[in-house]
C-alpha cells in the first residue's frame, strides 16, 4: 500500500479532527526525525498510523485485544482506550500490511511509553503531544524543549500525563511510570 493510499484509508476511518491531528503528528515526527536522527519515511508511516484504532469503542478494543492475545492488565481493562496503541499496531499489520517491528512498537507504546524507548518511540510519543493542533497549558514550553533534547521533552510529557491523571484521581499505567523512571535514570547515569 502506498503512503497516499494509507492516507486516504485513514481519512475514511477517522473523524475529521482526528485525521487533522494525525497529519499534525506526521509533520512533527518528520521535524523531530530530522533533528534527532532516524529514518524519515519510517517515522512518517508510524505517525500516520499511530491513531488508526482511535475510531474503535471500548468494547471493540477489548474484543480485538482478546482475539489477538494482547497483554491485558487491570488498568487497560478499566481504561480500554489505552489499548488503541496496541490494537492500532495489530491493525497496521493486518489491514495495512506493515510489518516493521520498529513502527509497530512505536504505535503500540505511544499511549503508555515503556522502558528502553527507542528514538522512534520517543519521536512518536512526543510528536503526538506537540503537533501544531495541540493546545494545552505548557505546550509551548514542551515545544521549546523538543527543539533541544528529545529525552528531556519525553520526561516532561510523561510527567505532564501522570500529573493530569493524578489530578483526576485516575489510573496511571505502570508502563508510564516505568518509562519516566527509565529516562530519568539514564539521564542521571550520564
Ligand atoms: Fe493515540
Ligand atoms: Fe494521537
Amino acid at each position: 500500500m502506498k503512503y497516499s493510499e494509507i492516507q486516504n484509508e485513514l481519512k475514511q476511518r477517522l473523524k475529521p479532527k482526528r485525521y487533522k491531528h494525525t497529519l499534525g503528528v506526521v509533520e512533527s515526527a518528520e521535524d523531530l526525525t530530522r533533528r534527532f536522527g532516524g529514518d524519515v519515511k519510517q517515522a512518517r508511516i508510524a505517525a500516520l498510523l499511530h491513531d488508526c484504532a482511535k475510531n474503535m469503542d471500548d468494547r471493540q478494543l477489548l474484543d480485538m485485544a482478546r482475539a489477538f492475545k494482547l497483554p491485558l492488565d487491570s488498568v487497560v481493562i478499566a481504561e480500554p482506550q489505552l489499548l488503541h496503541g496496541a490494537v492500532g499496531a495489530v491493525i497496521t499489520k493486518t489491514d495495512f500490511d506493515i510489518n516493521d517491528p520498529m513502527i509497530l512498537d512505536a504505535i503500540t507504546y505511544h499511549t503508555t511509553g515503556r522502558t528502553q524507548m527507542t528514538t522512534l518511540d520517543k519521536i512518536i510519543y512526543l510528536a503526538d503531544y506537540i503537533e501544531p493542533n495541540r493546545d494545552f497549558p505548557g505546550v509551548d514550553e514542551l515545544r521549546a524543549m523538543s527543539e533541544k533534547n528529545l529525552e528531556d521533552a519525553c520526561i516532561f510529557g510523561l510527567t505532564h500525563t501522570i500529573q493530569f491523571v493524578l489530578s483526576k484521581d485516575g489510573l496511571v499505567h505502570p508502563l508510564t511510570i516505568e518509562a519516566r523512571n527509565d529516562l530519568i535514570l539514564q539521564k542521571w547515569r550520564k
